[in-house]
């Protein structure tokens, strides 16, 4: 599983980060953004499911 941020639609609502901060972190200006290549460790899995529901802009995609 990979997750990438569709740029376009992060309003940097912020739960990402919060919910997932092994996985996403925030830039300068508050938007999300993946850490590293945005591949999720196994147990990483769960924390990065409900990041992407919890993604009022539905900006979390997976590949
Ligand atoms: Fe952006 Fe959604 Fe995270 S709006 S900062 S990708 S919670």
């Amino acid at each position: 599983m990979k997750v990438q941020i569709d740029s376009g639609r992060c309003q940097g609502h912020g739960r990402c980060y919060d919910l997932a901060p092994d996985l996403f972190s925030e830039d300068d200006e508050g938007y999300g953004q993946v850490v590293g290549d945005g591949i999720v460790p196994q147990d990483q899995e769960r924390a990065a499911r409900l990041a992407i529901s919890n993604c009022p802009e539905r900006a979390i995609e997976t590949l």
